[in-house]
């Protein structure tokens, strides 16, 4: 597998930063062949071009189907010799085109501990139903939201008086140590993955 690596993002793109950061600090050895947002307004877009990386727009609503905007994104990524997706905070679901051309390519971060609270406002849902601990979860995507085999995980706890945005706060400074370091572990290799579990020789 080269190093370059694709990474799909919608908004703030603090998870980017991080993964920018860990190459820059020679923690993470890869490169960011291409940073792609489905939203114009993307701040993270801005991250990227201040660093001088390539960065593409692929707005849905340019796309009659789900699966033409895949398709999109598949050639965008391949014409930039992409050989890992990392998800970091894309808001859509992925589909078939880009699982095909990407199988156990594609990775996500997730602010809870998969499988509890998939899906929008995890951190909301952790507060709601009363869990004393979340964390931070990164993935490899299938077909379902959220679910693909477990990387990496990291535990955060829940404190009585958190907020939703208080707890979103300590769980995200998790988030950024997590998905880089992740991401070297799949580059590394001497994984396999059996049944749902995802597992490295190098433990
Ligand atoms: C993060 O909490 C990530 O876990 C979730 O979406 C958020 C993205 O934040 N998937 P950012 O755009 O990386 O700052």
């Amino acid at each position: 597998m080269n190093r370059r690596l694709g990474v799909l993002i919608s908004g703030r793109g603090s998870n980017l930063q991080s993964i920018i950061d860990a190459i820059a600090a020679g923690v993470l050895d890869a490169s960011i062949a291409v940073v792609i947002s489905n939203r114009p307004n993307a701040a993270g877009l801005e991250r990227a071009k201040s660093v001088g990386l390539t960065t593409v727009v692929l707005r849905t609503q340019d796309y009659a189907t789900r699966e033409n905007y895949d398709r999109a994104l598949v050639e965008v990524l391949r014409a930039h010799e992409v050989s890992l997706v990392c998800l970091a905070g894309f808001m859509r679901l992925v589909g078939a085109p880009l699982l095909e051309a990407f199988p156990q390519r594609i990775l996500n971060i997730h602010p809870s501990l998969l499988p509890s609270f998939p899906g929008l406002h995890a951190q909301a849902q952790a507060l709601s139903h009363g869990v004393v601990v979340s964390g931070a979860t990164v993935h490899f995507v299938d077909a379902d939201l959220d679910a693909g085999p477990i990387i990496a995980q990291v535990a955060v706890p829940v404190l009585a008086d958190d907020s939703e945005e208080t707890l979103a706060a300590r769980i995200l400074i998790q988030e950024h140590r997590l998905y880089p370091d992740a991401i070297a572990t799949v580059l590394a290799g001497r994984w396999r993955i059996e049944g749902r579990r995802f597992l490295s020789s190098q433990d």
